[in-house]
């Protein structure tokens, strides 16, 4: 199959397209054994970017677009200005009653192309408009309900751009794969790119997601804007957050309360959270969100119109939404117990002693824990426990 799309005199060819079917959507894409690196797939190095491993991420997306339209009732338009083939806007039109109108749009001729295309082939062309050109250019000129962002790398430079395009109430969905940068292994890029400083620590998959949502809340609020986190994970290589922004100033005002920076103490394990400013601020972490990721009655009709795809990790979400901040690792209780009890040990000895412990997804060996002063309680009991 050949696609041949015309613009200012110059002709973009793809070369084999291939059907993919994910959710209720037929889309064409290039081929991906025509672009691997050692072998294997690689996305970026196609003339239109598709990422199969993503369908988790547009999937769960369905399921939140599809609680959020519950609450607000339908008629909604949405923005997705890094649309790639158009899988997700396309998605949206066809799983989620409430959206009207998508407006895709990709700086990449051949992208915007293939988009018209997928609209064409998916029968929801006159429910879309595809546009050609910058993503923050786009947003500054239309007015919506909910605009995703799925950039390469980092959304840091489309918040301030999303913000304003949103109506009040409006939903921001955002991923981000810049992980190194959040978790604080590239310390001078986390300064540049979100003003954050991070410190090292064992918790930093959950501090990079906060420095993440932290940074929308000062965006937001620089636009007088207040942010409701309705949902914020970690899945593969990225981050994902989906939040209500709101144009009321008390909102606002709410916000930048839950705006802190974050401590750790390596010889007692203690972590904390602080809220506000502290000038100085030496040997913390932050700026940082520290208030909810999730919204847990919103999680709870979310994983409700979830598919199957995703249900099962929508529902650890969902019973995690409760949990306190800041995960704990087996490998640090090895450290002062001399050895690693297994993560079934530990939530059996914490149920026997009425200890309240979550799983977490940010770490297989992670855990949370309702109160840090039980920890002790816990280590003591699992020291003296057979193991
Ligand atoms: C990660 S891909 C999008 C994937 C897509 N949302 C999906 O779910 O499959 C990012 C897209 O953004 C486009 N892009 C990069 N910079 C852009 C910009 N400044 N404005 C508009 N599009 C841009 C790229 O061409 C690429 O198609």
């Amino acid at each position: 199959m050949y696609l041949n799309a015309y613009f200012n005199n110059s002709s973009v060819n793809i070369e084999e397209l291939v059907e993919v079917v994910e959710g209720k959507a037929r889309i064409l894409v290039p081929n991906p054994m025509k672009y691997t690196v050692g072998g294997r797939p690689e996305p970026a190095k196609a003339p239109v970017f598709f990422n199969p491993l993503m369908s988790n991420n547009r999937s769960i997306s369905v399921a939140v677009l599809r609680a959020f339209m519950d609450s607000r009732g339908g008629g909604a338009t949405v923005c997705e200005p890094l649309s790639g083939s158009g899988v997700r806007g396309i998605r949206y039109l066809l799983e989620v009653d409430g959206v009207s109108k998508v407006v895709m749009g990709d700086l990449s001729r051949e992208a915007h192309a293939l988009i018209m295309r997928n609209l064409e082939r998916n029968g929801v062309s006159d429910r879309a408009e595809a546009v050609r050109g910058d993503a923050n250019e786009l947003l500054s000129r239309v007015k919506c309900d909910v605009v995703d962002l799925d950039p390469f790398g980092s959304p840091a430079p489309f918040i301030s751009s999303a913000v304003r395009a949103l109506r009040d109430g409006g939903l921001l969905c955002l991923t981000a794969t810049d992980l190194g940068v959040l978790e604080g292994r590239h310390y001078n890029k986390a300064v540049r790119r979100y003003g954050v400083f991070p410190l090292r620590v064992p918790f930093s998959r959950e501090v990079g997601l906060r420095a993440l949502i932290g940074f929308v809340v000062r965006e937001a609020l620089v636009l007088d804007a207040g942010v409701i986190p309705l949902i914020g994970y970690h899945e593969r290589h990225y981050y994902r957050a989906c939040v209500v922004v709101s144009k009321d100033r008390a909102d606002a005002v709410e916000s930048l309360r839950n705006m802190g920076f974050y401590g750790y103490n390596p010889r007692t394990l203690k972590r904390w959270l602080t809220r506000g400013y502290p000038i100085g601020a030496p040997g913390l972490g932050g700026p940082v969100w520290i208030g909810g990721l999730m919204d847990p009655e919103f999680m709870d009709g979310a994983v409700r119109k979830a598919g199957d795809d995703v249900k099962a990790f929508m529902e650890a979400l969902s019973k995690e939404s409760i949990a306190p901040p800041l995960y704990f690792r087996l490998s640090e209780l090895g450290r002062v117990m001399g050895f690693t009890p297994s993560i079934d040990a530990l939530m059996e000895t914490a149920s026997s002693i009425g200890v309240r412990v979550w799983r977490t997804h940010f770490a297989v060996d992670g855990f949370k824990i309702e109160g840090d002063h039980k920890l002790a309680k816990l280590i003591s009991a699992l020291s003296g426990s057979p193991h």
